[in-house]
C-alpha cells in the first residue's frame, strides 16, 4: 500500500530513490514520483510501472538529497497529477504519505474556506495545504509538520523535503516508516527491503514520531516537540535474499525456497513456545486473526487446534474482528498472523483486544513491523523477504508455526517438531523439476477455463480457501474454495462439463467424506484434480503429495501455488504484481 522514501548522504540521492522504488513497488504500482533537491526541488512524476524506468529516463541531476513514492491509489484517480509527491505553492517543500487521511474532507474545506486552491483529487495534498497554512503561523516547518500531523485521522506516514534547510522530515501514526543509519548517509523507507543495500542498522519509528534529517538525524515526540533517543537494530535479512537470483520472477524463487524455509521457521526457543501454549491453554476466549493469507492460516489454526490440543480457537479476518469486541475482555488472548507485520485491519483487531488489556501473540515476517512491536509475544516466521505480492512461502512457515503451537499446547510439543521437521523434509524432496513441469503442463490444460473449484474439508477448508485466492491473484481466473460438504447446498449447480475441481484429499478422518464429495462433483461432469498422498479412480489428475498428517495443509498448498504461477505465465500475466493488489495492505 503505497512505499515511501527519502535519502540523505554522499550517494546520488536520485538513483537510491529510484532504485529504493522498484524495493518498494510490490506495496503499490499505479504511479510513482521523485522530488530531487539539487538549489531547487525538480520533480518527476508518472503513471506505469517504475521497475521500467532507468536513471537516465529521469532526466534529473546528482542529488544528495531525495524523497519519492509509489502509489497504490485511494484517493482519486490514477494519473500524473494524483501521483506523489505533491509540491507546497513556493515549492519550497514537497511530501509524499502513505497511509489515508481519513478527516480530508472536513480539513479540506476549512483549507478551502481559508482560500486555498487543490490542484488534486488526494487527501495527500490536504496535509500540504495544511502545513502551509500552519507555516503561516510559526514559520517553522518542523513545527508546521507538528501541528498539521497531529490534525490528522487515520494511519499515516509522510517524507517532506525542504529546500531552505536541506532537510528532510518524516512523521509516522500507524503506517511504518523506519530510518537506515548508513556511514554519512541516512535513508528512510516504508519496510526494510530498500534499507538493506545501504545499512543493516535502522530505527523503527513509532507512532507519533518525527524524525528529521539534515546534518545528522533527530527523533522528536510528535505531540510533546521533546527529542527522544531510540535504540538502533541491526536487521537480520540479507541483502541477496531480496534479490531474484536465476529466477525470471519472485513468486516461483519464493515459492522454491519452502525447500528450506519451513525448517527456518521451526527455529525458534523450545521455552517459549511452550510459554506461549500455556498462555493459549490459560485464556478465556483465544481468537487467531489475519487477513488474506494470514486469515487461512488462522483458519487452519483453529482445526489444528481443534485436532491436536481439544481447544477452541475462534477465527476472524482482522476487519471482522472488532464486531465481537463485545467478547472481549482481560483474559482474552488474540493470536495475530501477519507477513508484513503492518496490515491496518490486524492492527485495528489488536487495537480492539488491547484497549480491554487482553493478550497478543503474533507471528510475523518483518522483524521491527508494527505488529510485532506491539505484541505482548512475537514468534519471527524467519522466512525472509516476501516479494511477491501474493503470499508463498510465508504461509508455510505460519502454519507450520500454528500446528506447532496446537501441539505445544497439546502437550506434545517434541512430538509436534518430529512431525513438522519430517514434512520440511518432505518439501524439500518433493520440490523438484519434475514435479514443477507437471504442474506447469496441468496450468496450460486448464488456463482457459472460466471457473476452477476447490474443495477441502476440516484445517483443508481453510487451505480451499486460500487456493481459491492464489489462482484469483496471479491468473484472473474465477476460483473459489468451498467446504466439501457445502457444495451439495448451492454451488453445486455450477459444475458443467469438465469444471476443473481440485479436491484436497489428507489421509486423516475426512479422507471418506471428501471423496465422496469429488465424486458427487465428477458425476455432474467435474474435472477431478486430486491433491494427495494415494491416487484414487475418482480422479481425473493426481498430484502426489507426502503423508504428513496434521501437517497436511503445508503440503497441498505448495502444488497449488506452483499451479497459480504457471497459469498466470500460460495467460501472459506478471505473477509478481498482480493488478488491483498491494503485498502490504496498511489502509483500512
Ligand atoms: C495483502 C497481500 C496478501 C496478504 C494480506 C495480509 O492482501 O496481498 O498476500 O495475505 O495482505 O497481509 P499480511 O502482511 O498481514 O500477512
Amino acid at each position: 500500500m503505497c512505499g515511501i522514501i527519502g535519502y540523505k548522504g554522499n550517494k546520488n540521492a536520485v538513483e537510491v530513490v529510484l532504485n529504493g522504488l522498484k524495493d518498494l513497488e510490490y506495496r503499490g504500482y499505479d504511479s510513482w514520483g521523485i522530488a530531487s533537491l539539487n538549489g531547487g526541488i525538480s520533480l518527476v512524476k508518472d503513471v506505469g510501472k517504475v521497475s521500467l524506468i532507468t536513471l537516465e529516463d529521469l532526466k534529473l541531476d546528482p542529488s544528495k538529497m531525495a524523497i519519492a513514492h509509489t502509489r497504490w491509489s485511494t484517493h482519486g484517480s490514477v494519473n500524473q497529477t494524483n501521483a506523489h509527491p505533491h509540491f507546497s505553492g513556493n515549492e519550497n517543500f514537497a511530501l509524499v504519505q502513505n497511509g489515508i487521511v481519513e478527516n480530508y474532507q472536513e480539513l479540506r474545506g476549512e483549507l478551502k474556506e481559508k482560500g486555498y486552491q487543490f490542484n488534486t483529487e488526494t487527501d495527500t495534498e490536504v496535509i500540504v495545504r495544511l502545513i502551509e497554512d500552519k507555516l503561516k503561523i510559526t514559520n517553522n516547518l518542523k513545527e508546521a509538520i507538528m501541528t498539521a500531523f497531529n490534525k490528522l485521522k487515520g494511519r499515516n506516514a509522510i517524507v517532506v523535503i525542504n529546500k531552505e534547510n536541506q532537510t528532510i522530515y518524516a512523521a509516522r501514526n500507524g503506517s511504518p516508516l523506519m530510518l537506515g543509519i548508513g556511514e554519512d548517509e541516512f535513508i528512510l523507507a516504508s519496510d526494510p527491503s530498500p534499507l538493506l543495500k545501504h545499512t543493516k542498522n535502522i530505527i523503527f519509528l513509532d507512532d507519533y514520531e518525527l524524525v528529521t534529517i539534515g546534518d545528522t538525524y533527530h527523533i522528536y515526540n510528535l505531540q510533546t516537540n521533546q527529542e527522544i533517543q531510540k535504540e538502533i537494530q541491526t536487521l537480520t535479512w540479507d541483502p541477496e535474499q531480496a534479490k531474484k537470483g536465476d529466477y525470471p520472477h519472485f513468486m516461483i524463487k519464493e515459492i522454491m525456497e519452502q525447500k528450506h524455509t519451513i525448517k527456518q521457521a521451526l527455529v525458534q526457543d523450545p521455552e517459549l513456545i511452550k510459554n506461549l501454549a500455556k498462555e493459549i491453554n490459560l485464556a478465556f476466549g483465544v481468537y487467531a486473526v489475519g487477513c488474506g493469507t494470514a486469515g487461512k492460516v488462522c483458519l487452519a489454526g483453529t482445526y489444528a487446534f481443534s485436532d491436536i490440543a481439544k481447544k477452541h480457537i475462534n477465527f476472524a479476518f482482522g476487519s471482522e474482528f472488532p464486531n465481537f469486541h463485545h467478547f472481549i475482555q482481560s483474559r482474552s488472548l488474540l493470536i495475530v498472523v501477519s507477513q508484513s507485520g503492518e496490515t491496518a485491519d490486524t492492527l485495528e483487531a489488536m487495537e480492539t483486544v488491547q484497549e480491554k488489556n487482553g493478550k497478543v501473540v503474533s507471528l510475523v515476517n518483518v522483524m521491527g513491523s508494527t505488529i510485532m512491536r506491539k505484541s505482548d509475544y512475537s514468534l519471527l516466521i524467519n522466512a525472509g523477504p516476501e516479494i511477491a505480492v501474493c503470499s508463498t512461502k510465508a504461509t508455510t512457515s505460519q502454519l507450520a508455526l500454528m500446528i506447532l503451537l496446537a501441539y505445544a499446547a497439546a502437550d506434545r510439543y517434541d512430538e509436534g517438531m518430529v512431525l513438522l521437521k519430517n514434512t520440511a523434509d518432505q518439501v524439500g524432496l518433493m520440490l523438484n523439476e519434475e514435479f514443477n513441469n507437471s504442474l506447469q503442463q496441468l496450468a496450460e490444460k486448464i488456463k482457459d477455463q472460466r471457473d476452477i473449484y476447490i474443495i477441502g474439508r476440516g484445517a483443508n477448508y481453510a487451505i480451499a480457501l486460500e487456493a481459491a485466492i492464489k489462482i484469483q491473484e496471479v491468473s484472473y481466473i474465477h476460483a473459489e474454495g468451498f467446504a466439501g460438504g457445502e457444495l451439495k447446498h448451492g454451488p453445486i449447480a455450477l459444475i458443467e462439463e469438465n469444471t476443473p475441481c481440485i479436491a484436497f484429499v489428507a489421509n486423516d478422518e475426512t479422507k471418506a467424506d471428501i471423496l465422496s464429495n469429488a465424486m458427487e462433483i465428477k458425476s455432474r461432469g467435474g474435472y477431478i484434480i486430486g491433491v494427495a498422498p494415494e491416487n484414487n479412480e475418482v480422479f481425473n489428475y493426481w498430484i502426489k503429495v507426502p503423508d504428513v498428517s496434521y501437517a497436511s495443509p503445508i503440503v497441498n498448498i505448495i502444488p497449488i501455488q506452483i499451479l497459480a504461477y504457471y497459469l498466470a505465465i500460460a495467460r501472459d500475466l506478471d505473477p509478481d504484481k498482480p493488478r488491483n493488489l498491494a503485498k502490504s495492505v496498511t489502509v483500512k
